[in-house]
């Protein structure tokens, strides 16, 4: 994932593309560029993080009205000056940059060295601008170049391209999001509003194979069907959200902002909601489809279906979805979630599916995102931006909209909803300064630690295992989640003296999951114990009132993190 912006208007472009570049920085931090025109194109780019960079090339001194700007998470080719954005075309006219993976690159790479281009990167990337540069040396203008150099191009991308003779510049996306912001001293695009939502809440959300031609006014077309007219919506979210405020980092932030967003994603509207529970009852055969913590949440929520309207439903990884498309047809059901919307293999799955005509439901928190628009019918979470790549509030939040969606399949919506409104005082006490002394404490025991373990029955099973994929995301612990009832079948035998394992304890299976608890003790192992009631098993207790079908909500509302 990279991070991309552009800007072009009346204001000095490198100044507004060096902020917009800080908001992006959660996307990538290898290395990063950027390219302005005034006379000429003057590129500054190099290794490391933005600040680092910054204070090596004072990105802030180059001239021009317009100009684009990368952050660079690498993926094709190491984090070397050279392999940073933007990558210039071999007659030093075009400047471009780029988030995705252009799939056919080394075969258009082999066909431009064949017409005597050369190539100075190990990058995807760099075909693009060489590529529009063969279009127009056989008498393109820049703006058909681009076309034409796009067209060519499989896999993914967000790319925006500048030329030294053009007062403009032309945004494309593919596959990768990219956004246009209109302002009232320029036009904007990037991978994500928060880089320029300092200048406008005017937004052009645009489709795959979008094409853009930002000038002194802004002209949209589609790669495949020519000009198009593109919606401009105002966005809700309102500046501070979008930065860290007084937070060390995102995550706290967004951590403790989960007070108010498993309320925000519960504000539907119920003749919509019942509506999709009317699809959910036609359907012959339900497929949740989602990847990282959201196909976590699409599990835990398969049990609460369960639970509480009785309605089976099938939990499939978004990589793991075409082993599943066979069974497909016009009848069946497929309820996509993913927080950003822009997740491939959701996507992809999600395109698979519609081939077989069978009917998408969408539950994303980017309004306007590519799976918005892929989707018959879509629930938008209301979680506001989630700079931090881990998925936390807006975990709760598809918890809570789920099983909000499950009372509703029970005839039970308002009952579920007072449920879940009165979850938002346990969740202030969890993740209130007192609960986080608490884990931070815990968190000095558990830092050196190689391996640590979850466990959990029922709801807390996939609760487990969230908690598991959060622990290696944060602090690259090796942590595994079992099913209580697993640990038996060879786990057991990898607890060590000392060794950590986090049990997730609920009423409905206490006695079991205690259980559970005690194998591992008896080998050595340090319990740390999450529920409501402490135990004399337990080395470490965090308390978490009871909840029952809510529990996942509430048992990871704090992070268990460990530093
Ligand atoms: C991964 C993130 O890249 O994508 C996870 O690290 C996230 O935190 C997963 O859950 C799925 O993302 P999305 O946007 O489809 O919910």
């Amino acid at each position: 994932m990279c991070g991309i912006i552009g800007y072009i208007g009346v204001e000095k472009a490198s100044p507004i593309l060096l902020n917009g570049l800080r908001q992006l920085e959660y996307r990538g931090y290898d290395s990063c560029g950027m390219a302005c025109l005034d006379k000429d194109i003057e590129v500054r780019k190099g290794v490391g993080k933005i600040n680092e960079v910054n204070n090596s090339f004072s990105f802030e001194e180059i001239n021009g009205k317009m100009g684009i700007a990368h952050t660079r998470w690498a993926t094709h080719g190491g984090v070397t000056q050279k392999n940073s954005h933007p990558h210039i075309s071999n007659n030093g006219k075009i400047a471009v940059v780029h988030n995705g993976i252009i799939e056919n690159y080394q075969e258009k790479r082999d066909e431009l060295k064949e017409k005597n281009f050369e190539f100075i990167s190990e990058t995807d990337t760099e075909v693009i601008p060489n590529l529009i540069q063969y279009f127009m040396d056989k008498g393109g203008d820049f703006v058909d170049s681009c076309k034409k150099a796009l067209t060519e191009l499989d896999g993914n991308f967000a790319i925006l391209a500048i030329h030294r003779d053009e007062d403009v510049i032309i945004a494309s996306r593919k596959g990768s999001p990219l956004v246009i912001g209109i302002g009232e001293n320029g036009f904007f695009a990037a991978s994500d509003i928060p880089a320029f939502l300092d200048h406008t809440k005017q937004i052009v959300y645009l489709y795959d194979e979008d094409f853009v031609v930002m000038g002194k006014t802004l002209s949209f077309y589609n790669l495949k069907e020519g000009p198009v007219f593109r919606q401009t919506h105002t966005v809700d979210w309102d500046v501070e959200q979008a930065k860290k405020g007084d937070f060390e980092h995102f995550m706290l932030k967004e951590i403790s902002e989960q007070v108010e967003t498993v309320k925000k994603a519960i504000q539907q509207e119920k003749a919509i909601v019942e509506n999709i529970c009317d699809e959910i009852r036609r359907a012959k055969g339900i497929f949740f489809v989602a990847c990282g913590s959201s196909y976590h949440a699409c599990l835990s929520s398969s049990y609460v279906f369960s639970k509480i309207s009785g309605i089976h439903v099938n939990v499939v990884l978004g990589s793991e979805f075409p082993n599943y498309t066979h069974f497909l047809n016009k009848d069946s059901l497929i309820i996509a979630v993913s927080q950003s919307g822009e997740t491939a293999d959701v996507l992809e799955a999600v395109k698979e599916a519609k081939k077989k005509g069978s009917k998408i439901i969408s539950i994303v928190n980017v309004m306007g995102s590519s799976l918005t628009h892929h989707s018959d019918e879509f629930l938008l979470l209301n979680a506001g931006p989630e700079i931090c790549v881990l998925s936390t509030k807006t975990y709760t939040a598809q918890l809570g909209l789920l099983t909000l969606i499950a009372y509703s399949l029970a005839e039970n919506y308002e009952e579920g909803k007072k449920k879940l409104e009165f979850l938002w005082n346990v969740i202030y006490y969890l993740t209130s300064a007192n609960t986080r002394n608490k884990i931070k404490e815990l968190s000095e025991k558990l830092r050196y630690v190689d391996h640590l373990f979850t466990i959990g029955r029922g709801l807390q099973y996939p609760t487990a295992m969230e908690a598991a994929l959060k622990i290696k995301e944060v602090s690259y612990i090796h942590a595994e989640a079992f099913a209580g009832g697993e640990l038996k079948h060879g786990t057991l035998a990898l607890i060590e003296n000392g060794t950590p394992c986090i049990v997730f304890v609920a009423e409905d299976n206490e006695k079991e999951i205690l259980s559970n608890a005690m194998e591992i003790k008896s080998r050595g192992g340090y319990i740390i114990g999450i529920g409501p009631k402490n135990n004399e098993i337990f080395d470490t207790f965090i308390k978490v009132p009871e909840a029952n079908s809510m529990n996942p909500i509430i048992h990871l509302a704090k992070s268990v993190t460990v530093k």
